[in-house]
């Protein structure tokens, strides 16, 4: 089999901003997680240093805060001024108690350490263009106002200019607080859009797009809220989660042919409304929730872990342990947004920290690296640059109730100032690939392979623990080099990237 790169079927420059990650006050993830006073590691603010070391690690880019379903219920105004004055409010989405311990200051501080930027959510359910005004004068204004002044009496004298802002979470879910039907939704992301551009019009805007391809609504929603906000907004968002059921490996390990067919229907979608109104206009995508998710027992209802009762500060939730299975799966995600790299411009892993996170803590002990904490580190710093497109000859084919005949192979290539990387999966849960990359589009004789990384386990469901922190890593990938070709063996359920340079 041959993976040929193509070295002039370009894609796209790759947008650093794909590489983000995701943090919502739910569960441990900021209280427990990455805000800890108490913990031996604990900086002055309260921060874990040794999970701001992992999240630098982990290269993400852009953060999307604070929700997710929290920001849908959830009063900016909580989180600013004296810690101590801040109320405790009942968080609806995931029946916590929200102590507002951490708000917008301290988050951004937060990031300033991890060297991230912010992305922004406002509450588009219970609350209106008014707030989200006030949020965006708070936050991004220079001028003498009365919200500019709260701000500096925080202690906070310029602006956090916040670059993206996304209008809402998921407003077609049924679950979401004040969730709208799309024209209602449309309409009213619109009209927060246009105020928000006259306060701050360099700020880009992302619209709600599905929070899943098997919506009902899919599809028809984005026209529709397309068709309402088109002028008024960069992105539209998608979110897409997987999971393994009732035991079909197979099935699960084929997930990004569903992540590569939601883009290119959503793609569809916007450009048919472009299309409709003349304009050569291109609405970009903000997949800005991925990831394995446990989500659904076997039988298809909700997991145990959703509804936790009576009203607990920082809940265990969505602790869910990654295998090897699992990562194979988050690296041939990033493998397809990356074969996208034209229209997705922005992506945010979900989550960061301890919920559906590639980072794990324990109050008072360690932090440690799941398994997809190693696909996405690897990526974001070796998919930078340009990605061209790869292509696949003689691939073996694995069959797919979903998605019927799949290669068992797929591929994407990044070049850079510095060299090239090919990322490869093999998706087979079953077989070996032996595979040639054919380099010779490239200018492969100037080229040598510096190095080259393999995530793979004979046992597909081992873990990372807080007993077995270091279970599985990264280990090299043995490439034989003949001329322009390298040989490389993949595998069963194994994913890897190569880098010449
Ligand atoms: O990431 C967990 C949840 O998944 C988010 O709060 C919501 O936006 C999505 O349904």
């Amino acid at each position: 089999m041959t993976a040929r790169v193509r070295a002039a079927e370009i894609v796209g420059d790759v947008d650093a901003r794909v590489f983000g990650g995701f943090v919502e006050h739910l569960g441990r993830h900021i209280y427990d997680g990455i805000h800890e006073p108490g913990h031996p590691t604990a900086d002055a603010e309260g921060f874990r240093t040794d999970v701001i070391a992992l999240v630098q690690e982990l290269g993400v880019t852009t953060i999307r805060y604070p929700g997710g379903n929290f920001v849908s219920g959830y009063r900016w105004e909580d989180g600013i001024g004296p810690r101590e004055d801040r109320p405790r409010r009942l968080d609806l989405a995931w029946r916590s108690t929200e102590t507002n311990q951490v708000g917008l200051h301290e988050f951004s501080s937060w990031l300033e350490k991890v060297g991230s930027d912010l992305m922004l959510a406002v509450n588009l359910g219970t609350r209106d263009v008014a707030e989200a005004l006030d949020l965006l004068e708070y936050a991004n204004v220079a001028a003498d106002t009365a919200w500019t002044r709260v701000r500096a009496a925080n202690g906070r004298e310029t602006p956090f200019d916040v670059r993206m802002w996304c209008l809402g979470n998921e407003m077609d879910g049924p679950w979401q607080l004040g969730h709208r039907n799309a024209e209602d939704y449309g309409k009213l992301a619109s009209r927060a859009a246009k105020a928000m551009r006259m306060l701050d019009p360099t700020i880009e805007l992302v619209a709600c797009g599905s929070s899943a391809r098997d919506m009902p609504t899919f599809g028809a929603w984005e026209r529709d809220v397309l068709r309402h906000t088109f002028d008024d907004v960069d992105f539209i968002s998608c979110h897409a989660y997987y999971q393994e059921r009732n035991g079909q490996a197979q099935e699960f390990l084929v997930s990004a042919v569903d992540t590569d067919l939601f883009v290119r229907e959503v793609v569809a979608a916007a450009d048919e409304v472009a299309h409709e109104r003349g304009s050569d206009k291109r609405i970009m995508l903000s997949f800005d929730e991925w990831n394995v998710w446990y989500q659904f027992a076997d039988d298809g209802t909700k997991a145990g872990d959703l509804v936790p009762d009576g009203w607990p500060v920082a809940p265990r939730l969505l602790e869910d342990q990654y295998n090897v299975m699992d990562a194979v799966v988050v690296g041939d995600l990033l493998i397809t947004l990356l074969q996208h790299a034209d229209r997705v411009r922005s992506a945010s892993l979900a989550q960061l920290v301890n919920v559906i996170a590639p980072i794990m803590t324990e109050p008072g002990g360690p932090a440690w690296r799941q398994t997809t904490f190693y696909p996405f580190s690897l990526t974001s710093r070796l998919g930078r640059g340009t990605a061209r497109r790869v292509e696949i000859d003689g691939a073996p084919r694995v069959q797919s109730a979903r998605f019927g005949d799949v290669s068992a192979v797929n591929a994407v290539a990044t070049t850079d100032d510095a060299g090239t990387s090919v990322f490869v999966v093999n998706r087979s849960v079953s077989d070996a690939a032996e595979l040639v990359i054919d380099l010779r589009e490239l200018d492969a004789a100037s080229l040598a392979v510096v190095e080259s990384w393999m995530i793979t386990d004979a046992d597909y469901r081992v873990a990372n623990t807080l007993a077995d922190p270091d279970r599985v890593r990264p280990q090299t990938l043995e490439v034989i080099r003949q001329g322009d070709e390298l040989r490389v063996s993949l595998p069963a359920v194994s994913w890897a990237v190569v880098r010449l340079g």
